[in-house]
């Protein structure tokens, strides 16, 4: 149960999931929480000076040297200023009053959110393919990002993984300040000069969760050793090493490595086994990373509903990296496909959709009748090549069980299913449970299908016994056939991986879905990137499924989420650092968006996994295409002082401005739309008239380069682009053009979609488009 929650990151129940435990928990603590208290940007202060102010707040507050000492978690003093403490509602509505407050929130529990896909990527195809300009050996040309230094915060690192190793990479960067913290099973040659830094953070998760357990109580380790894998997972995408012959069971097997081979790894761990993660813990890491000097931050975790910015530890903690020139890549979340689910939302951030690659399991289901149903899998067990005798779950309960349909525990009867293939309807749960109830009664193999609520999306976990998935329409022709053939049977072909399969992408349906909740002028994601069925390096102390009965233990394991797609987007987020050290972190995430592919490998639209067309909030500006962001030709650039427009539209005023930014700016009496923000994106809401915004974009090509402007005006909208064309005399030239929204006629209030892009003959540079009219 308790290793069920962190793998049902998948699953859209994880967070009732996790409210439940959460809300039991805080309720033996009434009196005092964790509140952070947040002061905004500090430029040169010292540390001890910082602290002794966060001091003579609390004991004001508190009214007590001693209570004042004790009831710090943190003191947050790189670039931003603000601490972590238990804090009664008093004492905290007393500090809010204090200057210097920009707020005061609550500390929130989070929830945490390869071979193939590289290659699917077009990484390592950069030497064969055709030599257009900006298709490069991305990998050479970045020295395999050797130099850039990956901060991840997750739920920390499996260092024996052979991801991590550090044959041939060189001394580590001196600039490097972090360290490589001693606890449970882990020491300072636990790191090496490819796992450079490795912190854990525990201090809010004990106050609100509750005391971390030691690894042989089923608890985690009071280390930076990953007892979940989601850690060690992420970490390996963005920037493993190579590992000769990877896979799973066989499956998915061939060169593991990371976006970034040769990219250093900082771990912060500040995610636990048994629920997650705090905001406390969060924001301590990131000022640590800060202060380390991480060159981004890769962070697969998610909140929904996303909280507004003067309480949203990651977006603060985000912004005052970004100040720092520290990109800062998140995890959009897996609610979807329900409209406006996504998180991360904040400008500053790259916010990861979640999308497939070319590759499949296909293990299809053959009926007694000859149908053959299309199923999926990944169980490394095979079922000999012949049929056996089929029934269905639901006609194979014990004492009129009711859960027996989806293979609760102890539902099935033994007599029953004894030797047969049983089908089992899949719950909101890892279908692991399911096979694990077929294999007790003694069933020989499983059949999960979707049930409606799952729809056409197959969930593939390393199952205990032959399975395969099926999806909900299958399932139904599967039951039908039981009930209509008094001696059903059936027969699973062996699972296989099957490469080049088409279309690809697809966006994933658990991804999250736009619009920016808080924001909708702000359009979010930004950009999708493989997360479905992605193989990378696993935790030892874990097994496959998660699953606390499961005692299999893997080198490499396949998972899914927008958890798998950020670090994807963070290992070529160091590639460009590492290529375009001066980029500025709004300049990377720019090339990233403005060079992103629409179409797939049919050449067609992307699309959902319902097969209809993909649009700007299922993918942002579409799919991550790294050999083309390392030479974008234009960027749009965003300075920290560009963001006083959203901050101003947040609704701060002059004072807590300069607070959080550090700079003698304000808002102005007539604050423009936050549409104005200088995105490589454009989202209008309720367009009535007209409305005029405003881009400028910088050439970081060559010199005298001419740019012509088109149009893809969405349906209904008058779009027009002033000038159409832009001339570059030189590198660093920035030229503004305005971008004009007109009605043509009256509409319903949805969306619209549309799109505009610069072309010089050789760089497209592309920014989708979304209105809403009223
Ligand atoms: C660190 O731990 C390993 C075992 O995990 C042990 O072999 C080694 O001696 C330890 N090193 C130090 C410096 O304690
Ligand atoms: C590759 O891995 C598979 C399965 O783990 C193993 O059977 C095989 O011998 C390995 N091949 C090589 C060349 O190491
Ligand atoms: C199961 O349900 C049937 C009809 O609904 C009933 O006749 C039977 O007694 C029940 N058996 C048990 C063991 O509860
Ligand atoms: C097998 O049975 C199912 C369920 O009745 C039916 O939908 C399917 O068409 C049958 N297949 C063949 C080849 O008859
Ligand atoms: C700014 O807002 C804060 C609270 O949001 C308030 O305490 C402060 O007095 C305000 N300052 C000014 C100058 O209005
Ligand atoms: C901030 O700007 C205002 C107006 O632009 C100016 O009067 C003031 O002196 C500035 N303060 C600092 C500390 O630079
Ligand atoms: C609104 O109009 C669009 C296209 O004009 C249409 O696709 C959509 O279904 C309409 N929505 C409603 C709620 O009527």
């Amino acid at each position: 149960m308790v290793m069920a929650t962190i793998q049902s990151l998948c699953l859209l129940s994880f967070l009732l999931l996790l409210h439940h435990v959460f809300a039991g928990r805080l309720a033996t603590n009434p009196t005092k929480k964790v509140y952070i208290v947040y002061m905004g940007q500090i430029n040169n202060l010292e540390r001890t000076r910082i602290e002794a102010k966060h001091h003579e707040m609390l004991v004001i507050a508190t009214r007590s040297e001693m209570v004042a000492k004790e009831s710090v978690l943190y003191h947050y003093t790189h670039s931003f200023s603000g601490f972590a403490a238990m804090l009664s509602d008093l004492e905290a509505t007393t500090i809010s009053t204090m200057i210097g407050v920009v707020s005061i929130f609550e500390s929130k529990v989070r929830t945490l959110q390869t071979t193939r896909s590289w290659d699917f990527l077009g990484i390592e195809k950069g030497k064969s393919t055709n030599s257009r300009s900006h298709f490069h050996d991305l990998w050479i040309k970045a020295n395999f990002g050797q130099d850039v230094i990956v901060g991840l915060l997750d739920t920390g690192i499996w260092p024996e993984s052979p991801s991590f190793h550090d044959g041939s990479l060189p001394p580590i960067p001196t600039r490097w300040k972090g360290t490589c913290e001693v606890g449970d099973q882990f020491n300072t040659s636990h790191c090496n000069r490819k796992l450079i830094g490795a912190r854990y953070y525990k201090r809010g998760y004990e106050q609100q969760v509750g005391p971390i357990n030691a690894k042989d109580s089923s608890g985690d380790y009071l280390s930076p050793r990953d007892a979940v894998g989601h850690g060690s997972h992420t970490s390996s995408t963005a920037a493993g090493n190579f590992v000769t012959n990877a896979s799973l069971y066989g499956l998915a097997s061939g060169v593991a490595k990371g976006g970034a081979p040769h990219a250093r790894i900082a771990m912060y761990k500040v995610c636990w086994s048994d629920v997650g993660c705090t905001d406390a813990d969060i924001l301590a890491a990131m000022s640590d990373g800060i202060k380390d000097g991480v060159d981004l931050f890769s962070i697969s975790l998610g909140f929904n509903p996303e909280p507004h910015f003067e309480e949203n530890a990651l977006a603060i903690g985000a912004f005052h990296a970004t100040v720092q020139g520290i990109s800062v890549i998140c995890a959009a979340g897996n609610s979807g496909p329900t409209p406006a689910t996504a998180s991360n939302l904040a400008p500053w951030i790259l916010t990861v959709a979640a999308s497939t690659i070319d590759r499949d399991f296909p293990s299809p289901a053959i009926l007694g009748n000859g149908t053959i149903l299309k199923g999926q899998s990944l169980s490394p067990y095979k079922l000999a090549d012949k049929y056996f005798p089929l029934i269905f779950a639901g006609d194979a309960a014990i004492d009129n069980s009711t859960t027996a349909s989806a293979c609760k525990a102890n539902s099935l009867d033994p007599k029953k299913v004894q030797g047969k293939i049983v089908l089992c309807m899949r719950g909101n749960d890892f279908g692991t449970e399911d096979g694990e109830e077929v294999l007790n009664a003694g069933g020989i193999a499983c059949i999960l299908g979707n049930s409606p609520a799952n729809g056409k999306h197959l969930f593939l976990d390393v199952s205990l016994l032959p399975e395969t998935n099926i999806n909900v329409d299958d399932a139904v022709i599967a039951q039908e056939y039981i009930r209509l053939n008094r001696n059903a049977k059936a027969k699973i072909v062996p699972t296989r991986t099957l490469l080049g399969t088409k279309p690809a992408p697809v966006v994933a349906d658990f991804s999250s879905k736009g619009p920016n909740s808080l924001n909708p002028d702000i359009l979010k994601p930004d950009i999708t990137a493989p997360g479905v069925r992605i193989l990378a390096a696993w935790s030892g102390a874990n097994s496959p499924s998660g699953l606390p009965f499961d005692h299999r233990r893997v080198a490499f394991n396949i998972l899914q989420g927008t958890s798998m797609a950020c670090p994807h987007v963070a290992g070529v987020v160091a590639l460009l650092k590492s290529i375009h050290p001066s980029w500025s972190p709004a300049a990377i995430k720019s090339a990233i968006m403005t060079t992103a592919t629409i179409v797939n490998n049919l050449n067609q639209p992307i699309t959902t996994a319902l097969g209809d067309e993909a649009n700007s909030f299922d993918f942002g500006s579409g799919h991550i295409n790294p050999n083309a962001a390392i030479d974008p030709g234009l960027i749009y650039d965003t300075q920290p002082k560009d963001y006083v427009l959203f901050l101003c539209k947040a609704g701060y005023n002059n004072s807590a401005i300069k607070l959080i930014t550090g700079l003698n700016l304000t808002c102005g009496t007539k604050v423009p739309s936050i549409s104005n923000l200088n995105y490589p994106s454009v989202a209008i809401t309720n367009l009535r008239k007209v409305r005029t915004v405003t881009r400028t974009l910088t050439n970081v090509g060559s010199k005298g380069s001419m740019y012509v402007v088109t149009i893809q005006a969405p349906h209904g909208i008058s779009v027009e682009i002033v000038p159409t064309s832009l001339y570059f005399a030189a590198q660093g030239v920035s030229k503004s053009f305005t971008i004009k929204f007109t009605p043509s006629h009256p509409s319903n209030g949805s969306y619209l979609f549309g799109s505009y892009e610069w072309f010089d003959g050789v760089h497209a540079v592309r920014s989708p488009i979304v209105v809403s009219t009223i």
